[in-house]
């Protein structure tokens, strides 16, 4: 009996992927996130919400370095992937953007073909050695995506053509082509109508099998429903991090309790 509790309790503890200690994020003398302390577990989706310009898009970009793009950016604190710090002068950006992989807000396929948007990723990374094994990862990554059916007979019409809703599914298919180990998606769903919302929804609880799934949403409804963490973020402080269903139900903090209940926002 004993045996078969800890059994049960090993299965239930997931892995740390990411873990971020005192972060801190500055645009010149602004000071956009202060302490922020979170560990990101493997295998989960984790909800970042919070009212607007609270420093949850702040905060994702320093998971895979976005924030290198933007010259008046500063991070400082640790941001440990699978215990390896990120920001270590040997880690590439660009290697582990495909480990650590983006899906923005408005879908932004490359003007190229369905076919491409794909295959670029694992052609720049060397993931494809033949042209058969291209196709594989193109089929397996749109077939993740949910999207092949729709696509399979027009993989060299323009991925630009496609609906907002197939957009947004081949901008995921082109994120996880390059297998990566954590997805990062801000607000993924804010341009969808609610039939395509639900697809990536859905897609999004398939993905959490094989990856950390990290999401911003305005959607409290959306979190609840695809997320079994959620951080509450006010401010540019953490304020609140636990098991969404204890976020939503039984806050700590009151700043979150006025979030939720629609008080702030
Ligand atoms: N590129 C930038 N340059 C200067 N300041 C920035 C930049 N990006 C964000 N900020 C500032 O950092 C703070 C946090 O912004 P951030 O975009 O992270 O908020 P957010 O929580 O994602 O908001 P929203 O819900 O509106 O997307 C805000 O005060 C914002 O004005
Ligand atoms: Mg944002």
């Amino acid at each position: 009996m004993n045996d078969m509790r800890l059994t049960e309790r090993d299965v239930n503890t997931k892995e740390i992927k990411i873990e971020a200690r005192q972060v801190q994020v500055f645009y010149g003398t602004t000071h956009a996130l202060k302490d922020v302390d979170v560990e990101i577990e493997d295998k989960t989706v984790t909800a970042f919400i919070g009212p607007s310009g609270c420093g949850k898009s702040t905060f994702l970009r320093c998971l895979n370095r976005m924030n290198d793009t933007i010259d008046v950016c500063r991070v400082q604190g640790d941001i440990l992937l699978d215990g390896e710090d990120i920001y270590d002068k040997r880690v590439d950006p660009v290697q582990l953007r495909a480990k650590v992989g983006m899906v923005f807000q408005k879908p932004n396929p490359f003007p190229k073909s369905i076919y491409d948007n794909v295959a670029y990723g694992p052609k720049i990374h060397g993931l494809a050695r033949t042209k058969v094994e291209l196709d594989e990862v193109v089929e397996s990554s749109l077939r993740r995506a949910a999207l092949w059916n729709e696509v399979k007979d027009r993989l060299d019409a323009p991925g630009t053509g496609l609906s907002g809703g197939q957009q947004q599914r081949l901008c995921i298919a082109r994120a996880v082509a390059t297998s990566p180990e954590v997805l990062l998606m801000d607000e993924p769903c804010s341009a969808l109508d609610p039939i395509a919302t639900a697809q990536v929804e859905e897609l999004i609880d398939e993905l959490r099998q094989s990856y950390s799934v990290v999401i911003v949403t305005h959607s409290m409804q959306q979190a609840a429903r695809v997320s079994q963490k959620t951080a509450f973020f006010h401010l540019g402080n953490l304020v609140e991090f636990g098991e969404t269903s204890k976020i939503f139900t039984n806050p700590e903090d009151p700043r979150t309790e006025s979030y939720i209940t629609g008080r702030i926002g």
